[in-house]
């Protein structure tokens, strides 16, 4: 394979740390590629006022993928507090630098794995092995909002129902990206065999011998806009009658993720949703140090573990890189570098099951580059 160009983001708080410890174990698992820095975060907000400046984005559309850190993303009050006078004149307004990638380059399969690793102690159960496929371009990210509605919305029939001093955000479901979610996660469940605790008979129930596919919504209450994302999940559920496919109200999904964890396999679901169910999954397995994800389109990816920038431990050294880790791996994977994607993969489980280095999140006293050096001792060993 030609040595991959990778737009290298560390970003704020633990980013830069987590990316750190996460070049130690590519460079160690064999892996080559041109890895090139990019200017993103709080830092190019208030000197330049956009955390994503116009060179980053440039930088992207030269690279196969990028691999993303963490960028801190306030409410608009504080953000436009930390401007300095002549920005805030220029009229800067903050976005956030992830939903502008994400949106930019289609990235519409956010990809989120939660794997409970034999040994963790932070594991819930042993055995939970969840794929959440969240939508990563529309719905309550649309966009469109107003602290303010202009009135000419008034204007249109139903708009009555809505108080005149209300903020809105609009939550935009269309067919097109229900069907692109849908045919990922449908995809990947014919692609892959059922591994694990959960294909456990006697733990699953539902259909035990095949992969289970859960469509999350709300359409009980959002019933225009989860009604399509319902008729599309339904409608490749169809073209795939060997796979197991069920719908489930958000709200018991929360409620059942906590109760019984091993009977999901795969979840797909909306924008906001899978936002909020993924850090669920991910305090299922070990919380935000365990839970890698992928911002995967037709054509570009951006890999980013799941967590933020942490500021109450930045520059500590102390943050867990697994999830950055395991976001490295996913990356090698969507490269097409499965050999040494399954040797970091294999890494990380062996760290963890013997349980010789744990960093704070998981009871331990070891640091980033610690964890990250013993995973990186296990690929030298030939695991
Ligand atoms: C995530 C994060 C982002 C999101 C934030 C930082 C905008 O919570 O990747 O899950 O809401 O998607
Ligand atoms: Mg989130």
């Amino acid at each position: 394979m030609a040595r991959p160009r990778i737009a290298w983001l560390p970003g704020d708080g633990i980013g830069g740390e987590v990316l750190q410890a996460t070049r130690l174990v590519l460079d160690e698992s064999g892996f080559e590629a041109n890895y090139i820095p990019g200017d993103i975060g709080w830092e190019f907000w208030k000197k330049e006022g956009t955390p994503l400046p116009d060179r980053t984005i440039e930088l992207l559309r030269h690279t196969e993928c990028a691999f993303f850190g963490a960028v801190t993303s306030m409410p608009n009050v504080d953000a436009m507090r930390e401007l300095p006078e002549g920005l805030r004149a220029k009229g800067a307004r903050y976005s956030s630098a992830v939903l502008r990638i994400r949106k930019m380059f289609d990235l519409y399969t956010c990809l989120r794995p939660c794997r409970a690793y034999p040994g963790n102690p932070g594991n819930m159960r042993e055995g939970i092995d969840i794929t959440i496929f969240r939508e990563n371009t529309e719905g309550m990210y649309s966009g469109a909002e107003w602290d303010k509605i202009p009135l000419e919305l008034y204007e249109v029939k139903g708009m009555e129902r809505v108080p005149r001093q209300a903020a809105i955000t609009i939550r935009a479901i269309t067919r097109k990206a229900s069907l692109r979610i849908a045919r990922a996660a449908f995809d990947r469940a014919a692609d892959t065999p059922r591994q694990g605790a959960a294909s456990d008979p006697a733990r699953t129930g539902i259909c035990p011998e095949k992969r289970l596919v859960t469509a999350v919504h709300k359409a009980n209450v959002m019933r225009a806009t989860d009604g399509v994302f319902l008729s599309a999940a339904r409608e490749v559920a169809g073209e795939h009658p060997d796979i197991g496919y069920e719908e489930m109200l958000v709200d018991t999904c929360a409620m059942q993720l906590v109760r019984d964890p091993l009977r999901f396999d795969i979840i797909v679901t909306t924008n906001m949703f899978g936002d909020i169910l993924s850090d669920l999954c991910a305090q299922l397995v070990g919380g935000m140090g365990f839970a890698p994800s992928g911002n995967i389109g037709d054509k570009y990816a951006m890999f980013e573990p799941s967590h933020g920038s942490a500021l109450d431990i930045a520059g500590k050294g102390i943050a867990n890189p697994v999830a950055a880790i395991l976001s490295a791996r996913m990356m090698l994977e969507w490269l097409g570098d499965k050999d040494s994607a399954g040797r970091i993969g294999r890494a990380v489980a062996d760290v963890i099951r013997e349980g010789r280095v744990r960093t704070p999140d998981m009871g331990g006293k070891m640091g980033t580059m610690a964890m990250a050096t013993a995973i990186a001792a296990k690929l030298k060993k030939g695991t």
